[in-house]
């Protein structure tokens, strides 16, 4: 039965019908607002505002709850790999030992860029954010593969070639930047162990493969894959709304990831974490700059838009620290920082009442550097660990029946009707 929001304005009274999802959910459907009443909406940020109805990731931000087509992100960190995870996502069911096998050996085939698009790395600077470079040869993909995208497939070539691509990109990115030789891929080589192998193998220091930071990788990707509608994911289908291809929307995305207050908060923690440090800045008074609303100063890796309590992505990051310094035999003592800020900020007023817990960037850096990953590239990992959420949203989108192009309204607050001033007249 369907329940309906009852709205008067101007003494007219409008039967608005609510819409309720799988987990109870509800949102009132608004579509005939402006037709009936000449009015629209207002919602900077799109905090009330939902843009889609969705199948993909479930999120409770009040219980903590994370769940990719319902299974819970603490079993698949446990027991599940990127590769499987990212099949999940895209094709809306874990895949059989063949189909799994099937979509590794395509990923391993795909592996390698077109020769030509190694031109692209040598006209950049070397100090060029690999950010930059990923979102303009991502786009460039759409040169060297044109090829139409079937979306009954699974998982179709087109999104295959992205996954597998965008390692080389960025181990590539890494490596020129460096004036290293660059590592071609290994087909013997699993997802993960393939991009630490083009990333820190070398001819003179050959790479050693470590299990547990395989592993390790495997779980800082399935903890990024999707997260519902986020900046980059409404970016992706905004833009893919103009029915633009894949390559231009996950170009996108990838650009609105790079922000500080969204993917490119990891970098800026450890950045936070490095300046308190050189500062000899103590705990308090990181805080009172935090909450100081004249200091543009943030605690990054802090609050969340859906999460009011811990994100359980950040529980699952923490432990991993342990795993990955403990391989290393080495501490980090911006880990001693971040955990004590983190003690201090749990319990303090401004940060309780305003809901503010770490999220899945607080802890993610150090577990990046970690595993050696220089700070300008850790926007880069979640971009990779995101693609797969980002392509099955933008399936998803694509076979929406209620799909339109995307564009808000306004409400204009400019100089009302006036005359063009010759220039003789103006002084
Ligand atoms: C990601 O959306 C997603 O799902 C994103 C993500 C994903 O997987 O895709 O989870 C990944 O982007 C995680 C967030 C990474 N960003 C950061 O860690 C940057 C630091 N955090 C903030 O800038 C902020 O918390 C946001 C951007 C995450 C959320 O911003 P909102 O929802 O717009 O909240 P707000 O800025 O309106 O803050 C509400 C209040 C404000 O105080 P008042 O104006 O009410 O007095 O809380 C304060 C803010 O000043 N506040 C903070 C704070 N975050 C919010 N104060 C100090 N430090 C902070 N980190």
């Amino acid at each position: 039965m369907t329940q309906y929001a009852t709205l008067t304005i101007d003494g007219k009274e409008l039967q608005l019908p609510v819409i309720e999802g799988s987990e109870g959910e509800k949102a009132i459907d608004i579509r005939s607002l402006r037709q009936e009443t000449g009015f629209i909406t207002f919602d900077p940020g799109f905090g009330s505002t939902g843009s889609c109805q969705s199948a993909i990731t479930f999120m409770d931000g009040e219980k903590g709850i994370l769940r990719y087509r319902g299974i819970p992100i603490e079993q698949l960190a446990e027991q599940s790999t990127f590769v499987e995870t990212a099949y999940l996502l895209i094709a809306g069911k874990l895949p059989t030992r063949e189909e799994l096998t099937r979509t590794s050996v395509l990923l391993n085939d795909f592996s390698l860029l077109h020769e030509d698009m190694k031109y692209f790395y040598q006209n950049y600077p070397s100090k060029a954010h690999p950010m930059g470079i990923l979102s303009a040869m991502v786009n460039a993909m759409r040169s060297f593969y044109p090829e139409l995208i079937d979306l009954d497939e699974d998982l179709n070539n087109t999104f295959l070639r992205l996954i597998s691509k965008v390692r080389t990109m960025a181990a590539m990115a890494y490596k020129i930047s460096r004036g290293h030789k660059t590592v071609y891929p290994r087909p013997d080589y699993s997802y993960c162990a393939n991009f630490l192998h083009m990333m820190f193998d070398n001819p003179v220091i050959p790479y050693e493969m470590d299990n547990d930071m395989v592993r390790a990788l495997n779980v800082f990707w399935i903890l990024h894959a999707d997260h519902e509608q986020n900046c980059s994911t409404a970016a992706v289908r905004v833009v893919a709304s103009g029915k633009v291809n894949v390559y231009a929307a996950i170009s996108a995305g990838i650009s609105a990831l790079w922000g500080p207050l969204h993917g490119g908060a990891n970098q800026a923690v450890i950045q936070m974490l490095e300046q308190i440090q050189k500062e000899g800045l103590t705990i308090p008074q990181v805080l009172a700059k935090a909450k100081d609303k004249n200091d543009p100063f943030r605690l990054m890796g802090f609050g969340h838009r859906v999460y009011k309590t811990y994100d359980p992505r950040a529980k699952i990051m923490k432990k991993m620290c342990d795993l990955v310094l403990g391989k290393q035999r080495c501490r980090d003592e911006l880990l001693k920082i971040a955990m004590e800020l983190e003690d201090a900020a749990l319990s303090d007023r401004y940060f309780q009442e305003k809901n503010l817990y770490p999220n899945v960037d607080f802890y993610s850096g150090i577990v990046l550097r970690a595993m050696g990953i220089p700070t300008n590239m850790f926007t880069v990992m979640f971009a990779i660990g995101r693609l797969p959420g980002w392509l099955a949203q933008w399936k998803e989108d694509s076979l929406d029946p209620l799909r339109r192009i995307s564009r808000p309204r306004q409400i204009y607050t400019g100089e009302t009707l006036n005359d063009y001033v010759p220039m003789r007249d103006r002084f």
